[in-house]
């Protein structure tokens, strides 16, 4: 059973800023094929972040070869104003938007907003910005992204003092509000991450900057099972 079945208690998203972008659409397929679901997808507006990433075009061209075998676009909006994008993420395929509680002026809109536009939601936080509000903040969102690295670029080092906020996040949280993690992810982190009580895991660098993506994929989807644990609320 691939670790991306919806019965599973975790999830490993590949994160196509890692990609080769002349093979974007062969390397999706090969996730396909090794049991990828949710793909994550950071855009970045050269302002929130320093980059200038991709955004709906991009989406545009993905998407239908995603939907075709049941998957979802996680679209991660690193930029200022987030809720001027979401139409235009939705018009061009993408399944969910997460923005940054930092770059929204009304987190809670923002949530009500993405819903009327028909997309899932999350909301995102830096690892400077504290998360005791995540509970207000997050409020009726999917999910909640504990960033691991400062955003921007993939292949930057995981944070270890991810851990505690994924712990509090999770405490923080309904048990029906995921919570994600992005930045830093790999085989050696992997478990722990789940065991800190992540159930999303993002993958950029760990997976794309591999020659056998699918078995990169598998084996950091192993290492998400070995951190399985009960987490105490
Ligand atoms: C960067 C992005 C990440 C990035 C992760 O800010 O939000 O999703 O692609 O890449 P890795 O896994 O290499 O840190
Ligand atoms: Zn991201």
């Amino acid at each position: 059973m691939p670790c991306s079945d919806r019965d599973r208690r975790a999830e490993v998203e590949p994160s196509i800023y890692a990609a080769d972008f002349a093979n974007l659409g062969a390397q999706i397929e090969a996730l396909l094929d090794a049991g990828a679901r949710a793909f994550h997808v950071d855009v970045g507006d050269g302002r929130f972040i320093d980059s200038i990433t991709f955004g709906p075009v991009v989406v545009r061209s993905i998407a239908p070869i995603v939907a075709a075998r049941g998957g979802e676009l996680d679209c991660h909006l690193m930029v200022s104003e987030p809720e001027r994008h979401f139409e235009q993420i939705k018009a061009a395929g993408g399944t969910s938007v997460t923005f940054h509680v930092e770059a929204s002026a009304d987190p809670p809109a923002a949530i009500r907003l993405a819903r009327d536009v028909g997309l899932g939601v999350g909301v995102a936080f830096n690892p400077e910005t504290p998360v005791a509000s995540a509970a207000t903040d997050a409020e009726g969102a999917d999910l909640a992204l504990c960033m691991s690295i400062r955003p921007g670029l993939s292949g930057q080092a995981f944070m270890p003092s991810a851990l505690e906020r994924i712990a509090e996040l999770r405490r923080l949280l309904p048990a029906s509000v995921h919570v994600q993690v992005d930045g830093g992810i790999s085989a050696a982190n992997a478990a722990a991450v789940r065991a800190a009580g992540a159930d999303l895991l993002v993958a950029g660098s760990a997976i794309f900057w591999h020659d056998d993506l699918a078995a990169a994929y598998r084996g950091l989807c192993e290492r998400v099972e070995l951190g399985n644990v009960t987490t105490v609320r």
